[in-house]
């Protein structure tokens, strides 16, 4: 099976497994296990940050953000297509009492000017208004087809923000690939932000668990929320073990799967019916437009599993990732599997 669904069904490396079968623990309730501790401060170290956590999940580490950055009645500035408002149940709503202010980027590219953020902002607007608590930014882009937020966008967007004095929390579940995409350093990346959460589990490949970073304050209180939503583990150093593998070995890897990704594109965009420029896919995800074949792409999904290769549909589009458990020869298989669903009438 070629598993394109996502870059979250990676299996373990055999050194991630290694390194949890022999990894030394303790109670991280009680912030006394070492493989966990040590996970925090490698990753604080990588980023520049004051201090990290370990989360469960990506959409705990995000919504701890909201929550320690909004007061319930607030708003949350978002691209329209966020993750944080759309793939996290009404989290911000049930967790924060907040809502999303969504906001079309215009280009199409799930990025968004200051401009487009300035017009949804309510500074000091009428008392019946909802006012702004936070921004929120995502880099990469997942549901935009993993587009990027350059480091100049980021400082321009939270430069304007803080002198208006609301904070930015970016979830960067994907920020090793937007880094490796843009010659950049995640630390570089995510320097001027409030906040930053990106996850182990995705293109870094660790089986479980994300990061959220930011001042030591902001961590400490995260920690309180972290265990109110659930999420305080006991010998969590097995998953920080293969977290702190994924970390030091895996960012190495992903210039392989964006190239993989140009490659499937370029060969999905050959077919007829199909739109996507690969031109614009510079990570690690592949959106394409089906509705030129005039099939369903949840139909397309279903024929192409068939043929052994999974991957997404959603509306009239499909989502392919790849990973480090899709070589160029998957690929390839792939896009004849494609070729051949496609041709089919
Ligand atoms: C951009 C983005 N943010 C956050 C998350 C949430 O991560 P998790 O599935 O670990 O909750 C995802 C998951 O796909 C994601 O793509």
């Amino acid at each position: 099976m070629i598993d394109l669904r996502s870059d979250t069904v990676t299996k373990p490396t055999p050194a991630m497994r290694r390194a949890m079968a022999s990894a030394e623990v303790g109670d991280d309730v009680y912030g006394e296990d070492p493989t966990v501790n040590r996970l925090q401060e490698r990753a604080a170290e990588i980023f520049e940050k004051e201090a990290a956590i370990f989360v469960p999940t990506g959409s705990m580490g995000n919504q701890i953000a909201v929550k320690l950055h909004t007061r319930p009645g607030m708003e949350v500035v978002i691209e329209e297509r966020g993750h944080i408002f759309n793939f996290e149940m009404a989290a911000m709503a049930a967790v924060s009492g907040t809502v999303a202010r969504p906001v079309k980027s215009r280009d199409g590219s799930g990025i968004l000017t200051w401009d487009e953020i300035a017009a949804a902002l309510h500074i000091n607007s009428a008392y019946y208004v909802a006012p702004t608590g936070l921004i929120a930014l995502e880099n990469s882009h997942n549901l935009a087809g993993g587009t990027l937020l350059t480091r100049a966008r980021t400082e321009e967007i939270c430069a304007r923000a803080h002198e208006l004095n609301l904070p930015v929390h970016l979830d960067g579940a994907r920020i090793f690939n937007a880094a490796v995409a843009l010659n950049e350093t995640v630390a570089a990346l995510a320097r001027p932000v409030n906040s930053v959460m990106f996850c182990l589990s995705k293109a870094l490949g660790a089986p479980v668990g994300s990061m959220l970073l930011g001042s030591r304050d902001l961590v400490a209180a995260a920690r309180s929320w972290r265990k109110l939503l659930g999420g305080g583990m006991r010998q969590a150093g097995v998953l920080a073990a293969a977290g702190l593998v994924a970390l030091e070995e895996s960012p190495k890897l992903l210039p392989e799967d964006h190239a993989n990704a140009r490659r499937l594109a370029e060969g999905v965009a050959e077919l007829a019916g199909i739109s996507v420029d690969p031109e614009q896919i510079v990570t690690n995800i592949v959106i394409f437009d089906v509705s030129g074949t005039r099939r369903a792409a949840d139909e397309i999904c279903a024929r192409l599993a068939e043929h052994n290769v999974l991957a997404s549909g959603f509306g009239s589009s499909i989502r392919m990732v790849t990973h480090y458990d899709v070589s160029r020869a998957d690929i390839e298989t792939a896009l004849q599997a494609l070729r051949e669903v496609i041709g089919e009438q």
